[in-house]
């Protein structure tokens, strides 16, 4: 069994494609998987700016349907349409210690960063005790992943080990998978980000990939067309070049880079082919697909989950001695 959740940020963009759902596609066909649209963990962080998550859930199931998530395959649901998320979260919260949530390295990084709003609440405090329910109730054993999470199903795996330990045999400690891919970087040299404003979008037309693209920044020793460059030194080749250029032309545009023998824009044009070679599709499929196929899929899929979550939580009110 795969679990795997994203918060609903609309959309989704390059970074979202390589860093988790190329994965989730690949997965889909050896393992039983659950992906869901983790909308309650969005207002952990954004609840005083709650009005984008409807649609923002909407926009990024339909690029999961786009990029060939398959709802016959993989069931796709909603978090808070499955309200025994919440009620295992409750209980697995009266055996979380709240040293182990106040160690979280997310907790303490996102508390400094995002200074724009208040996060000391309890929701943001106990995130990580909703995501081990995420996950825990489909007895997940696989948790795909970036290495950004890593900690959390590191909890996941120690608060299933307290709740086993403590009542009996329930859940199985999930493994991370990480996700190999490297951060995608945004086209101003920063990870790729909707927030940055940087990002390139499955559905964004050709003519705005290739714009972006042929925009973003390089070794900024190249600045003139004869100036040499070193592709370590080049954002554009570092995340793009690599990820989509084959060995052979690697080798030219690494050549030609430190020789000056090419341009920038020469050597982004070869990355762009392949780059529009693999969102055309993407962009097809999901122009066939409106708002009423996404809630179709969600509704079928929420309603999977809740099946399975009623079993989990008839073993969990069972082994606390609620029943
Ligand atoms: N916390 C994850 C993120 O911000 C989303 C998430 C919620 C998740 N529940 C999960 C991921 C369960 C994997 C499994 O990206
Ligand atoms: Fe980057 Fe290619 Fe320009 Fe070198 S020639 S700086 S690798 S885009």
């Amino acid at each position: 069994m795969v679990v795997s959740g994203a918060r609903p940020t609309g959309r989704q963009h390059l970074g979202n494609y390589h860093g988790a759902l190329k994965n989730w596609v690949r997965l889909q066909g050896d393992y039983r998987c659950f992906f869901f649209v983790a909308d309650w963990h969005a207002l952990t962080t954004d609840y005083a700016r709650h009005e984008p998550i409807a649609d923002n859930s909407v926009e990024m199931v339909l690029d999961w349907l786009a990029v060939g998530l398959d709802p016959d395959r993989s069931t796709i649901f909603q978090q808070s349409a499955v309200p025994e998320h919440a009620e295992l979260a409750l209980l697995l919260g009266m055996l979380t210690p709240v040293p182990w949530l106040e160690r979280n390295p997310t907790y303490k990084e996102q508390r400094e960063q995002l200074t724009d709003r208040d996060l000391s609440t309890f929701g943001f405090l106990g995130y990580p005790v909703l995501q081990a329910a995420d996950i825990l109730m489909y007895k997940a054993e696989v948790v795909p992943v970036g290495i950004d999470q890593a900690p959390h199903i590191e909890f996941t795996r120690e608060i299933a080990r307290r709740f086993n330990g403590l009542y009996r045999p329930v859940f199985p400690e999930p493994a991370t998978l990480l996700t190999e891919t490297p951060k995608i970087i945004g086209t101003d040299g920063r990870k790729m980000s909707k927030s940055y404003g940087n990002a390139i979008y499955l559905t964004d037309q050709p003519a705005e990939i290739h714009g972006r693209l042929a925009r973003m920044v390089t070794d900024p020793r190249r600045v003139r067309r004869h100036d040499p460059g070193d592709p370590n030194d080049c954002p554009a080749y570092l995340s793009f070049h690599r990820l989509y250029c084959t060995a052979e032309e690697l080798r030219y545009q690494e050549e030609g880079c430190r020789t000056a023998g090419i341009g920038c824009l020469e050597c982004k044009e070869i990355t762009i082919k392949h780059v529009q070679a693999e969102l055309e599709p993407i962009r097809e499929r999901r122009a066939r697909l409106g708002p009423e196929d996404a809630r179709a899929v969600l509704e079928a899929g929420n309603a999977r989950a809740r099946a399975v979550a009623a079993e989990t939580m008839a073993d969990v009110r069972a082994a606390m001695g609620l029943v």
